[in-house]
């Protein structure tokens, strides 16, 4: 079965690694081989193993009637879409890791692959080597699932556990996890929790069988997280991770991407490191928990490839998974409730007299105090915290 690949960078480069190291067993497991007969990159490659097989025209690929598999690496929303599309019309299976071609076109690609006979699948676009998009869309279809709370963007749980374990300075950590292959090509994606809320996204879309824009999603990243919060969590007994979650709300999901803190009883406390974990909580299931390697040229390559493999036994036979278009109105955020962590310069009793009952965090600092304070609603606390002023930053608790 001819194939060709769409983008040669980290991950495109790791497909075509994992397609050779693996051939034998991957002809074995599906009857046939998979052979690279394209490579589309706008940059040469002189001496690479494929070499012969570049091309820098996307319809050349279309308009070949033997390739029936398109693997997509090329990441962001255009050209990528445009030439996905194309392919589908052409009647090819396609697999992405782009989480931002699938959380901004899923719902459409999905259709065009079913009006065309043929899969558009996406494994490695949420928790790289994870496989949690078809542990949702085939293993726990029996269940409504109430609840995913996902450590899902291996550089931001990278930076944060050398935070808290080095006391790495911010920039020189970041640069480490782009030389390790870890981030975006736009590494605020990354910080700002954008990859996390897209992957958030596409995970509630598909439980809830409806399109949510992830635009509607409130996201924070850890750009604003410091040692001193390491510190303060530290004194706590808690650390910092960036957690993306949705809980099921009447007929609808909340959710919200944000810099959490969690204690050591919670699953999520001990995913570190470039790992990812996605908790997913089903009405007859119960809790589980899918843990393994979010990020990274070959864990995605993976991924990608058992895509291609999924492809291979299903040409021409759309495997429906259930995502319409239809758009699906998120609960209110403001309505979320938590405890928050509340570093600020106001003066004790200023803080009483706003927030009532809090604890303090036990750590002696010059010119501000950290407190927590009891659950209430995001509207009642941005009221509360308006009025005492002095913020130095808030960290909800999980
Ligand atoms: N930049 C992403 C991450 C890559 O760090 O998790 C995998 O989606």
């Amino acid at each position: 079965m001819k194939v060709a690949i769409m983008g040669y960078g980290t991950i495109g480069s790791g497909v075509a690694k994992v397609l050779d190291t693996n051939k034998d067993i991957i002809k074995e497991r599906i009857g046939e081989s998979l052979d690279i007969k394209y490579i589309l990159d706008l940059r040469d490659f002189p001496g690479d193993p494929h070499e012969e097989c570049f091309v820098k025209d996307y319809m050349e690929i279309a308009n070949d009637k033997e390739v029936q598999i398109v693997v997509e690496t090329m990441g962001g929303v255009e050209p990528a879409f445009t030439f996905v599309k194309a392919m589908l019309e052409a009647g090819k299976s396609v697999t992405t890791s782009n989480k931002a071609l699938v959380a901004d076109k899923g719902a459409e690609l999905m259709q065009i692959a079913d009006a065309n006979n043929t899969n558009f699948v996406f494994e490695a676009a949420v928790g790289g080597g994870i496989p949690i998009i078809r542990t949702i869309t085939a293993c726990l279809t029996g269940d409504v699932i109430e609840e995913i709370d996902a450590i899902c963007n291996g550089t931001t749980n990278y930076m944060l556990t050398n935070m808290e374990q080095f006391g790495s300075d911010y920039d020189e950590i970041l640069a480490e996890a782009q030389a390790l292959g870890y981030a975006e090509k736009d590494p605020t994606a990354d910080v700002e929790g954008h990859d996390s809320c897209r992957k958030i996204a596409i995970l509630t879309s598909l439980i809830a069988g409806k399109n949510v824009d992830f635009n509607d999603i409130p996201t924070e990243g850890i750009s604003k997280i410091s040692s001193t919060d390491f510190k303060y969590a530290k004194a706590m007994g808690k650390s910092i991770k960036l957690i993306a979650r949705s809980v099921k709300s009447g007929d609808t999901y909340s959710c919200r991407v944000a810099p959490y803190l969690v204690t050591p009883e919670q699953m999520l406390y001990h995913v570190s490191g470039v790992m990812n974990a996605v908790a997913v909580k089903g009405n007859m299931l119960g809790e589980s928990m899918y843990y393994g390697a979010g990020a990274g040229a070959l864990p995605t390559a993976s991924a990608v490839v058992g895509d291609m493999v999924f492809l291979a036994r299903n040409v021409e036979r759309p495997v429906k998974i259930g995502w319409s278009d239809e758009k699906l109105e998120l609960a209110n955020p403001a309505e979320q409730s938590f405890k928050y962590f509340v570093r600020t310069s106001a003066l004790q009793s200023d803080i009483e007299n706003e927030f009532g009952k809090v604890e303090y965090a036990g750590l002696d600092l010059d010119n501000e105090v950290g407190f927590v304070t009891e659950e209430m609603t995001e509207a009642e606390f941005n009221e509360r915290q308006a009025a005492l002023g002095g913020i130095i930053s808030v960290i909800r608790f999980f």
